[in-house]
C-alpha cells in the first residue's frame, strides 16, 4: 500500500459466504450506482443518512444510483449520537416498512458512525434481516465502524448496549467526502487511526508522528492511505474473531473508560466518540503504567502525539464539576466488557504491544480516574 496510488483500494474481508470488499478511493461516490448494482436483487435501494449528509453529499449518491438505473427513497435522521435510541429506531423501521420494502430490499446506510450503527441495527432486525451496504462519510466510520458488522443503538444503561453482528454486503468509502466535514469531526477519527498503531504497530504509530498534522490539515494522499491501512487491519481481526471471542477485543483500546466518559457526557456534544477514545487510550496507557506494565514516558508519548493534532488529552478538561469516581466506575461496570463481575481492560506492555486484562481492580481504575479528574 503506498501513500502515492491514486488508484482505488480493494480490500476484501474474508468471512466465508459473508466476505466482503471495502473499496476505498477519492470520488468514489459518484460511481456508486456501477460498485452496487451487481449485489442488488432488483434495482431499488433505501438510503438512510442524517441531515448533514443530507446538505453536502446526498445528491451525489442520488444521481449515481439514478444513473445506474437504480430507484431509490431517502430516509433523513437528526444528527449526533441521541439519535441512537429506541425510538428513533422504531421510528425508522416503521418508515421502512411504510416504504414497502420486502426482504430482498437492499438499504443504503450513508453517514457517520451513528446511521452504520442504526441502520445496520434496523437492516438487522428489519423482516428478520435485510442486506445493506456501508457508505460512510466521516472519517471515524470509514476507518472503524462501518467494517466489521457492529450494529446498534444506545441504551440509559451504556453505549451500543442493545445491537447485533449484522455484515454489510459491501463498504465503500469515499475520501474525498470528508473534505466537508469539520475539523473536530476529522480528529475524531483520527483517535481510532492512532489506536490501530497503539495496539499493535509501532511503526505505525511513529508514522502517524510523522503524518497526523497532513492527515488532519488535509492532505488526500496521507488521508487514504491512512484508512486503507486502518480498514485493512481491521479486517484481519474482524476475519480471525467476528464477534470478539478473543482478539477484536483489542479494537477496544481505550474504549472501557470512553464509554464511561460519553455516558456521564450522556451523549451530547461536549464528547465526540473520537475524543473520548483519545482520553480513554491515555488513560489505559496510565492504568498500564500504575500496574507497572508499561513505562509511564510511553504514555507521555502517546498523550504528546495526541495533544500535538488536537485532540483532548486531559479528562478534567472535559469533565464538569458533577463528574465524580464514583460515577464513571458505576458506568464502566454496566458495559458490555463486563465479565462475571471483572471489568476487561485492553492494557499495553508498550506502543504498538498491547494485551487483555481480566485482573485490573476497580481500585486501580479508580485511582487513575481519581488522579486524572485533578490534573
Ligand atoms: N470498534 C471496534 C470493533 O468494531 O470491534
Amino acid at each position: 500500500m503506498s501513500p502515492d496510488n491514486n488508484a482505488p483500494a480493494d480490500l476484501e474481508l474474508e468471512l466465508g459466504e459473508r466476505s466482503y470488499h471495502i473499496l476505498i478511493g477519492d470520488g468514489l461516490l459518484a460511481s456508486t450506482g456501477q460498485h452496487i448494482k451487481p449485489l442488488l436483487n432488483y434495482p431499488r435501494t433505501i438510503i438512510i443518512t442524517d441531515k448533514n449528509v443530507e446538505e453536502h453529499c446526498l445528491h451525489t449518491l442520488e444521481r449515481s444510483l439514478s444513473e445506474a438505473g437504480i430507484r431509490h427513497h431517502t430516509l433523513v435522521l437528526p444528527p449526533g449520537e441521541q439519535t441512537k435510541d429506541f425510538p428513533h429506531l422504531i421510528k425508522l423501521v416503521d418508515q421502512l416498512l411504510a416504504a414497502g420494502i420486502d426482504r430482498r430490499t437492499m438499504l443504503i446506510a450513508f453517514g457517520g458512525g451513528v446511521i452504520g450503527d442504526i441502520a445496520g441495527f434496523a437492516a438487522a432486525i428489519t423482516l428478520r434481516g435485510l442486506d445493506f451496504i456501508q457508505i460512510p462519510t466521516t472519517l471515524l466510520a470509514q476507518v472503524d465502524s462501518s467494517v466489521g458488522g457492529k450494529t446498534g443503538i444506545n441504551l440509559g444503561h451504556g453505549k451500543n448496549l442493545i445491537g447485533a453482528f449484522h455484515q454489510p454486503r459491501l463498504v465503500l468509502a469515499d475520501i474525498a467526502a470528508l473534505d466537508s466535514l469539520p475539523r473536530r469531526e476529522i480528529l475524531a477519527g483520527y483517535a481510532e487511526i492512532v489506536k490501530y498503531g497503539l495496539i499493535n504497530d509501532p511503526e505505525f504509530f511513529a508514522w502517524c508522528e510523522a503524518n497526523g498534522k497532513a492527515l488532519v490539515d488535509g492532505n488526500r494522499n496521507v488521508r487514504r492511505y491512512a484508512v486503507s491501512y486502518s480498514c485493512t487491519t481491521k479486517a484481519n481481526f474482524v476475519a480471525e474473531d467476528e464477534c470478539e471471542g478473543g482478539k477484536r477485543t483489542l479494537l477496544n483500546l481505550g474504549h472501557t473508560f470512553a464509554h464511561a466518559l460519553e455516558s456521564e457526557a450522556q451523549y451530547d456534544n461536549r464528547l465526540l466518540h473520537g475524543e473520548a477514545v483519545a482520553i480513554g487510550c491515555v488513560l489505559a496507557f496510565k492504568l498500564s503504567a500504575r500496574l507497572g506494565l508499561c513505562s509511564e514516558r510511553d504514555g507521555e508519548r502517546v498523550s504528546k502525539h495526541l495533544l500535538s493534532v488536537g485532540l483532548p488529552v486531559s479528562l478534567a478538561a472535559v469533565a464538569d464539576a458533577t463528574w465524580t469516581v464514583q460515577r464513571l466506575v458505576g458506568h464502566m461496570i454496566k458495559d458490555k466488557k463486563v465479565v462475571d463481575g471483572n471489568l476487561v481492560f485492553v492494557l499495553a506492555r508498550r506502543i504498538g504491544d498491547t494485551f487483555i486484562c481480566h485482573e485490573a481492580s476497580l481500585d486501580d481504575a479508580a485511582a487513575v480516574l481519581g488522579d486524572a479528574l485533578k490534573t
